[in-house]
């Protein structure tokens, strides 16, 4: 029985150190046309394989990332568990994000630059950060380690997720019923939600119409989340002040699309976090272990859920 890494030879070599040290009784395979598919049991990979049903012991499909959106859920053979990457890189890369993400909108960075772009000399009328609601959409993974980073800041914190969940020093909302409600009390608002069927198109013009004047979006979920037009007509009527982006979709975006001219929009590609090789060979070490000893996947895929 074999691990498959089917993704960049550079990355692949800190996964196969990590191997041969903490797992040398299982072969690891990066050129698959070297071995029986048959022998194939673990699979890390961006998304899936075209010929994914040649691999008949395939038991677990680890993603790379922590959005499992990229896979066609519905069509993976039934058997199949697939683990979204938990991992501290990743969750220390999106801390660092939406920090700088949301110091930037609070600050007002951009004006300054536009300002020092002209030779412009002028403090901006400034709000304590008791004065600026966070709002994160999706409480999971990367919405609860970004708010407990922003936490000491001072900024009141609330968070919106499927299920009810209590964290302390923030005000938890769940359910459709409660997206205005939550909405109605944030500044800046961070999605962090993954790409379902529920999900899709949920950055819409209604959506910003609920918050306040003034409000700004950090968004580093998926770009398939947000109404292009309804961002730019809420910051052009000036609803909303500003925005941070980092997914788009289609990624990356056409020359001519608005965003990359925007006056009010910061654009990143995707980088906003990025799987670390070493902590996440760590981490997928580790689940193979927990799989081996009978125990539960970190990061087990709901596949009825879709994440
Ligand atoms: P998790 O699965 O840990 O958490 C997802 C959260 O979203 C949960 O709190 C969940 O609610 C909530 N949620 C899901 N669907 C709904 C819904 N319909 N209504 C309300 N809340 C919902 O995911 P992660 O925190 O690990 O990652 C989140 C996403 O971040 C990824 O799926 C990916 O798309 C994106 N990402 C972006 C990166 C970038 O570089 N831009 C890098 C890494 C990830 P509940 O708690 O009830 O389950
Ligand atoms: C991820 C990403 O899902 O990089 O990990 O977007």
């Amino acid at each position: 029985m074999a691990f498959w890494f089917n993704s960049d030879q550079e990355r692949g070599q800190v996964f196969a150190d990590a191997f041969a040290r903490d797992l040398p009784g299982l072969p690891f395979v990066m050129d698959v046309t070297q071995v029986n598919p048959d022998n194939i049991r673990y699979l890390l990979t961006w998304t899936a394989p075209p010929d994914l049903d040649r691999f008949k012991n395939l038991e677990i499909i680890f993603s790379i990332g922590a959005g499992v959106d990229q896979f066609p859920i519905e069509d993976l053979p039934p058997g199949v568990k697939l683990v979204r990457m938990v991992e501290d890189g990743i969750v220390r890369m999106m801390q660092e994000y939406v920090t700088l993400a949301v110091l930037a909108l609070h600050r007002n960075l951009k004006a300054y630059l536009a300002q020092q772009s002209v030779g412009k000399w002028q403090a901006l009328p400034a709000r304590g950060a008791a004065d600026c609601r966070i709002g994160v959409l999706g409480l999971g993974m990367l919405g609860q380690a970004v708010i407990e980073r922003l936490m000491p800041f001072g900024f009141p914190l609330s968070g919106w997720s499927r299920s009810s969940r209590q964290i302390e020093g923030v005000r938890c909302y769940h359910g459709t019923e409660a997206l205005y409600s939550f909405l109605r009390e944030t500044d800046i608002l961070v999605c962090l939600l993954p790409l379902t069927n529920d999900t899709r198109g949920i950055l819409d013009a209604r959506l910003f119409s609920a918050l306040p004047t003034g409000a700004s979006l950090i968004h580093v979920g998926r770009g398939a989340q947000l109404d292009h037009q309804a961002l730019i007509d809420a910051l052009d009527a000036n609803h909303l002040s500003g925005a941070v982006i980092d997914v788009t979709e289609p990624e990356p975006l056409p020359p001519e699309h608005p965003f990359w001219r925007h006056p009010k929009i910061m654009l990143t590609p995707h980088i906003a976090s990025v799987t670390q090789p070493e902590t996440a060979a760590r981490s997928v070490i580790e689940n193979i272990k927990c799989h081996r000893d009978g125990l539960d996947l970190i990061g087990l895929v709901d596949r009825i859920r879709g994440y």
